[in-house]
């Protein structure tokens, strides 16, 4: 709808600069800068400042829309709902590595509508919106077509969040089915790469929902099959994720026992 197709604009125009912003405060390599929530989760100055800069411009923009982030939680309700990740991938942010993004994701009640994912060090940028495709630098992506596991590559995310045995169930049934598994430290690049057909699978037994508002229409319309994340509990709280190429996503959902919507 021309409502949604100019938003999916303005937040295209918004993530850049919010990008740009990002990429002007990162940390130089040489050690973690920023502090530590809880272990092995960091929090640098970056993620509170693009955050107000994205809630200030879109509060500004459309003041009727529900707002939420990862950082000052639900700050506006609306029937539709700006979800925001100023940094995903902080880890690798603090550290000066490249792999993070800035996320911002549109939900019409509970359905992903649109979304922008912008990582400003690779130089890539996913947009979406539901019924017009998906894309990574303008453009149109699609989820790949490997069905054999011993020619997929899986990527597993992971954080504090989730036990170690749990963790380990999961990763040794990607290996029992030859698959190579991966992990990067960024929820909402690995999805945005089952969308552009970079990895075959994504799973994360507890993620967010402003991990993956941003990919969630990406993923819709790039073909790939998703657990029911958000009926799963991911509107509210953590849940589990699992996204796959339509082709190796029955087989792997019966591997790591995640079922598929
Ligand atoms: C984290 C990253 C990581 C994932 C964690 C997330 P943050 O997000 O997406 O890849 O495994 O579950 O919390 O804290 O960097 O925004």
């Amino acid at each position: 709808s021309p409502a949604l197709a100019c938003r999916l604009e303005a937040a295209r125009s918004v993530v850049r600069d919010a990008a740009r912003m990002a990429m002007a405060m990162r940390p130089q390599p040489g050690g973690p800068q920023g502090e530590l929530k809880a272990a092995q989760d960091w929090l640098t100055e970056t993620d509170g400042a693009v955050e107000a800069f994205i809630a200030g411009r879109m509060k500004a923009l459309f003041p009727d829309d529900g707002f939420e982030g990862e950082e000052g939680g639900v700050t506006r309700t609306g029937s539709l709902r700006w979800v925001v990740d100023p940094i995903d991938g902080t880890s690798n942010y603090a550290r000066g590595r490249s792999r993070w993004c800035v996320s911002l994701g549109l939900l019409e009640g509970d359905e992903p509508m649109a979304g922008v994912i912008e990582a400003p060090a690779l130089q890539e940028v996913y947009t979406s919106l539901r019924g017009y495709g998906a894309f990574l630098n303008g453009k149109p992506i699609q989820a790949s077509r490997v069905a054999e596991p011993s020619r997929a590559m899986i990527e597993m995310g992971w954080s504090g969040r989730v036990p170690k045995p749990v963790f380990m169930e999961k990763i040794d049934a990607i290996m029992e089915l030859g698959a190579m598994p991966r992990s990067g430290g960024c929820g909402a690049l690995a999805l945005a790469d089952v969308a552009s057909g970079r990895l075959d699978g994504y799973i994360e037994i507890v993620i967010n929902l402003w991990d993956v508002a941003g990919a969630l229409p990406l993923l819709a319309e790039a073909g790939a099959r998703v657990s029911p994340f958000l009926r799963d509990g991911g509107l509210t709280g953590g849940a589990v994720i699992m996204a796959a190429n339509p082709h190796i996503a029955q087989t792997l959902s019966d591997a790591v026992r995640i079922p598929l919507e």
